[in-house]
């Protein structure tokens, strides 16, 4: 019967990445064997979650989880993982041609209390094939071929991009799979929320306090737009792709550059909302050419880096942009 077509016929994340990758014959199947790794990661760390281990083991636990597979997989040169001060060079027997930055856990502050938390990660093939360098990872975002995120909550969703859209996967425990869920995720184009540690609100500067201000008291007299901030940035920025709406860590006086970090979180969230239909700016770029860059712009010069954030619906983020453009 077609119902039971449809229940026997299981798009798995390997299998679309498979498919996806039929357009790309030079990967050779490498990124459908890196990607499984990157799962298994996932996998291993929504039992963890789910099995209460407290949070700082879970932090370590996760991050040797994922240099571990990463490694094992033979298909990677170098990783940054936010735990990690130095990277990590794959010695010469194991390596493959891609770097991977990642957050191993994202949110971390929640474990205890049960709020969800994730992994972020970001895909980059090695800049050409000399010995690798951390010139290798320290490239702009637009020069990554895959990012995504691994929500573990309620249910365990993956999140990924490979260029060509964003898709989202749910782990069906029953398999141990993550099945495709939410096929070519398409962010609202205007939200109705703003994401946002107000409690920074003192130090903020003109164009993000008159920003907010604006989303508190609409000067077209329209509806003021609703506060949901849930701490960690995988459940923030996945409600914001879902629902719409602009999720924002500014620069302040104490800290200029905000508090996120540009390889592993503002970077694949940028990419994912770019793929989505929406957009990522960093507020620190300034109008070039008439044309205000792009997040992904950004050239890294440190691997820790950290940047200011604004990313989610297209109109939304306009409305920002233009407030730091007239501070021009
Ligand atoms: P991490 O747990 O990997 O250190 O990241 C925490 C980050 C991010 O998840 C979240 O958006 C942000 O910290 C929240 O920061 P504030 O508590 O300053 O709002
Ligand atoms: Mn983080
Ligand atoms: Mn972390
Ligand atoms: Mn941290």
């Amino acid at each position: 019967h077609a119902a039971d077509a449809h229940r026997t016929d299981l798009m798995t994340i390997t299998r679309f990445v498979l498919n996806e990758q039929t357009k790309h014959p030079e990967s050779r199947g490498d990124f459908s064997i890196l990607l499984s790794h990157i799962v298994l990661g996932c996998k291993f760390v929504c039992t963890a979650v789910n099995k209460g281990e407290d949070q700082k083991k879970l932090d370590v636990l996760s991050n040797e989880v994922f240099i571990k597979a990463l490694v094992s997989s033979g298909r990677t040169c170098i990783l940054v993982s936010e735990e990690d001060e130095e990277a990590t060079f794959v010695e010469p027997a194991n390596r493959g041609k891609y770097c991977v930055v990642f957050d191993p856990l994202d949110g971390s502050s929640n474990i205890d209390c049960g709020v969800s938390i994730g992994t972020i990660f970001g895909i980059y093939m090695i800049k050409d094939g000399h010995e690798p360098t951390l010139d290798d990872v320290l490239q702009p975002g637009m020069n990554m071929l895959a990012a995504g995120y691994c929500m573990y909550g309620s249910s365990c969703t993956l999140v990924l991009s490979t260029g060509s859209g964003v898709n989202g996967f749910t782990l069906d425990p029953s398999l141990g799979e993550f099945i495709l869920t939410h096929p070519d995720i398409k962010i609202p184009k205007k939200g109705k929320i703003y994401s946002v540690n107000e409690g920074n609100a003192k130090n903020w500067d003109g164009p993000t306090s008159k920003y907010v201000q604006s989303c508190k008291y609409p000067a077209d007299g329209s509806s003021p737009k609703s506060l949901r901030y849930i701490g960690s940035m995988v459940a923030d920025v996945h409600r914001t792709l879902l629902y719409g709406g602009i999720f924002l860590y500014p620069g302040d006086k104490k800290s200029p550059n905000g508090k996120l970090r540009v390889l592993y979180e503002v970077f694949p969230m940028s990419f994912l909302m770019e793929q989505a239909g929406g957009q990522a700016f960093t507020g620190k770029q300034r109008v070039q050419f008439l044309r205000i860059l792009s997040a992904l712009d950004l050239v890294p010069e440190k691997i820790h880096e950290r940047s200011p954030i604004f990313l989610g619906s297209y109109d939304d983020v306009e409305e920002i942009k233009k407030l730091y453009a007239a501070e021009e």
